[in-house]
C-alpha cells in the first residue's frame, strides 16, 4: 500500500478490512477500528471491531458467533498472511492485539532513513485549505494572543503543508472600521502637510492611537468629523485613502518585523480587501429570505442562539460579520478551499459559530459535520502572567512582542556564554543557537499545552533544559548528532549498506515509536490539536534516552544497526521541530 507506505494504523486496517470482509462477506459496510495499544503488554496495536459486530449481527438475528471473543477469533484467523505482522492474540470482549514483526520494523525504518522522511507524509483528502491566523488589528497593539495565534495557526499550516494541502496562510488583518475615521482626522490636525509624514513623524502608532481615541471622547466637533471621515473613506475619496494606506503601512512594517524573526510566512489579505464584495453577498443572502429587519439593522436570525447575527448595522455600515461571511464566500468560490481554519482567541467562538451556522442555512456548507468543505475555529486559552491575571508586564500595561522575543534570545544566550566558555563557538553560532533556543522556547511553551487552557508565561520554566521544554528538546537532538559524530562514520553510507535490527526491548520501544509518527502527524492536524505532535516529540526523546542508556552505541557489535536508529530518531525529530516551527540545533 504505497499510499500509506509511514502509517502503520491505516496499514493494519487494510489488513483487517480484508479479515472482516472473509469473516462476514454478507456485511458491506464495516470500517476496520484499528488503534495503537495503550497498554504495550499485549500488543502493538489493535482491532475493536467484534464487539460492534457482534450486537449488529445480533440484531439482525444472525445467529454464527457465540459473543464477541468469537467473532475476535475469527478475525484473528481469517487475516490474511502480511509481513507486518508477528503475532496475533484475542483478548476479553474480542480485541485482536497485534505484534507486529521487528523484522518489517526495521526495514520500514531503513526505508525511511533512505527514501526520506517526507514519504511518512499524512494523506489527507482536500487539496486547499485557509488558514486565517495572526490577524492582529492596525493601530492597536499586537497583543500575545496574536503571539498565540501566530504560533498555533503557522503550526497547523505547516502540518497541512506537510501533508500536501495546499495552504493559504491568511492574515486577517484589521484594517477596517471606524476606528480609521478618528485615526485620520488625528492625522491631518497634526500634520497638515500630509506628504511629509513618514514613519518616524508619526512614531509610535500606539500612542498615536491612545491620542486620537483621546481627542475623539473629549471633543464632540472632534468626533462628528470622525465619523464623517469614516463615511469619506468608504467612499474612496483620494485624501482620505492614501491617509489610510499610509497609516496601514507603518502597521505592516512593525507586525512583519515579528513575523521575520519568527519565520512565519503569511499573505495579508485585511478586512479591506473583502469589502467590495460585502453588498451582493448580503443581497443574495437577503434574496434567500435570510436577512430580516431588527431595530434598524438587518439581522439573521439563527436557532440555538439568543442574539441574531447583525450583518448591517442600524446606521447601514458593515460589521465584523459582514467581513467575515463576505470573506467566508470569498474563500469557498473564489479560492475554491475545502476546508477553512480560523486561530483565534476562544473569546471570538460564539462569533464564528454563528457565521458558520448562517453559511450552512445558506447552503455554502454542508449540515453534516466532517463534511468537506468545512468550517473550523481553531480557539486558544489567555496568557496568564505569575500573578495568575491576564499576561502584562511592569512598565507598560500590554506585552510588547518584540520585547518578550528579545528577552527570550538574551536570556539563552547568557546561559550559553557561560556553558560555552571553554569551549570554541563564534559569535555567529552563539548567536544563531540563542535565537534559535529562545524563540524556540517560547513557541514550544505555547503548543505543548492543549490550546484551550491559559496558560502562564514564566521564562525560568520555558528556558529550564529538565523537562518538557524546547530547550530539553533540542539538546537530546544535538546530542544525537553529536554521537553520530564522534562514531565516526558516515551515515549516508550506512544507510545504503547497512543493516538495522531492533533486538533489544529498548530498541524496539524507539523504534515503535518512530512509526507511529505518521498517523500521530494526522491525528495532531485532523483534530488541530498541535500537543499531540509536542507530546509525541517529548515521549521520542524519552524513548531515546532510555535505549542510549541501556543500548551501547558506539563501539558495540550492533553499532551500525544502533547509529541507524539514532539517525532515524534525529530524522524525525527535525521533521517534528520543523512542523512546530522550531530551528534545530546540532552542537551543544
Ligand atoms: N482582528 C481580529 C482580532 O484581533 C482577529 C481576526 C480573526 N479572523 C477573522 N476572520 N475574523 O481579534
Amino acid at each position: 500500500d504505497e499510499e500509506n507506505v509511514g502509517n502503520v494504523k491505516k496499514l493494519l486496517a487494510r489488513v483487517f478490512e480484508l479479515s472482516l470482509q472473509a469473516t462476514v462477506p454478507d456485511e458491506t459496510d464495516v470500517e476496520p477500528i484499528v488503534t495503537a495499544s495503550t497498554v504495550g503488554r499485549f500488543g502493538d496495536y489493535q482491532c475493536n471491531n467484534a464487539m460492534g459486530l457482534f450486537s449488529k449481527l445480533k440484531g439482525k438475528g444472525g445467529g454464527q458467533f457465540r459473543g464477541p471473543p468469537a467473532v475476535g477469533q475469527a478475525i484473528m484467523k481469517n487475516l490474511p498472511q502480511t509481513e507486518m505482522i508477528e503475532s496475533c492474540s484475542v483478548a476479553g470482549p474480542g480485541f485482536v492485539n497485534v505484534v507486529l514483526s521487528n523484522k518489517w520494523m526495521a526495514k520500514s525504518i531503513l526505508k525511511m532513513l533512505l527514501d526520506g522522511i517526507d514519504t511518512w507524509a499524512p494523506k489527507l483528502s482536500i487539496k486547499r485549505a485557509v488558514v486565517d491566523f495572526s490577524s492582529p488589528n492596525i493601530a492597536k497593539e499586537m497583543h500575545v494572543g496574536h503571539l498565540r495565534s501566530t504560533i498555533i495557526g503557522d503550526t497547523i499550516a505547516r502540518m497541512l503543508e506537510f501533508s500536501h494541502v495546499d495552504v493559504l496562510r491568511r492574515n486577517h488583518v484589521g484594517d477596517w472600521g471606524t476606528q480609521f475615521g478618528m485615526l485620520i482626522e488625528h492625522l491631518f490636525e497634526k500634520f497638515p502637510n500630509i506628504e511629509a509624514v513618514n514613519e518616524t513623524a508619526i512614531g509610535d502608532l500606539q500612542a498615536f492611537y491612545k491620542a486620537s481615541k483621546q481627542r475623539f471622547d473629549d471633543d464632540s466637533e472632534f468626533k462628528e468629523r470622525a465619523q464623517k471621515a469614516v463615511v469619506r473613506l468608504q467612499g474612496g475619496e483620494k485624501r482620505y485613502r492614501d491617509a489610510w494606506a499610509q497609516i496601514c503601512a507603518i502597521s505592516r512594517r512593525e507586525f512583519d518585523s515579528v513575523y521575520k524573526r519568527l519565520k512565519v510566512e503569511l499573505e495579508e489579505k485585511g478586512e479591506s480587501f473583502y469589502n467590495p464584495f460585502i453588498p451582493s453577498v448580503i443581497e443574495g443572502l437577503t434574496n434567500q429570505g435570510l436577512v430580516e429587519e431588527s431595530e434598524g439593522a438587518r439581522v439573521i436570525f439563527l436557532e440555538g442562539f439568543n442574539i441574531p447575527l447583525i450583518v448591517v448595522k442600524s446606521d447601514g455600515g458593515y460589521n465584523y460579520a459582514s467581513t467575515d461571511l463576505t470573506a467566508l464566500w470569498y474563500r469557498l468560490n473564489e479560492e475554491k478551499a475545502e476546508w477553512i481554519i480560523y486561530v483565534t482567541d476562544v473569546g471570538q467562538q460564539q462569533h464564528f459559530e454563528m457565521v458558520f451556522k448562517a453559511a450552512k442555512i445558506a447552503g455554502w456548507l454542508p449540515t453534516e459535520a466532517n463534511k468537506y468543505p468545512r468550517t473550523s475555529h481553531v480557539g486558544f486559552g489567555l496568557v496568564l502572567g505569575e500573578d495568575g491575571k491576564r499576561f502584562r508586564t511592569r512598565s507598560t500595561e500590554v506585552v510588547r512582542l518584540v520585547d518578550l522575543l528579545d528577552e527570550a534570545k538574551s536570556r539563552s544566550k547568557a546561559v550559553l556564554e557561560e556553558r560555552e566558555k571553554d569551549k570554541d563557538w563564534t559569535k555567529e553560532e552563539i548567536d544563531q543557537t540563542a535565537e534559535a533556543v529562545g524563540y524556540g522556547a517560547v513557541k514550544y511553551a505555547d503548543l505543548k499545552n492543549n490550546r484551550l487552557t491559559n496558560y502562564t508565561f514564566n521564562f525560568d520554566q520555558m528556558l529550564s533544559d529538565k523537562g518538557n521544554t524546547a530547550v530539553y528538546l533540542l539538546y537530546a537532538h544535538a546530542r544525537i548528532c553529536s554521537i553520530i559524530r564522534k562514531s565516526g562514520k558516515d551515515v549516508e553510507e550506512l544507510k545504503k549498506t547497512g543493516v538495522l535490527s531492533l533486538e533489544h526491548q529498548d530498541e524496539r520501544v524507539l523504534g515503535l515509536h518512530l512509526l507511529r509518527f505518521s498517523e500521530i502527524v494526522e491525528e495532531a492536524c485532523t483534530n488541530l490539536l498541535p500537543n499531540i505532535l509536542c507530546e509525541y516529540l517529548y515521549n521520542l526523546s524519552e524513548n531515546f534516552s532510555k535505549f542510549y542508556s541501556n543500548c551501547q552505541v558506539i563501539g558495540s557489535a550492533e553499532e551500525t544497526s544502533r547509529l541507524l536508529l539514532c539517525e532515524a530518531t534525529a530524522m524525525v525529530m527535525r521533521k517534528c521541530f520543523f512542523l512546530l516551527g522550531i530551528t534545530p540545533v546540532y552542537k551543544i
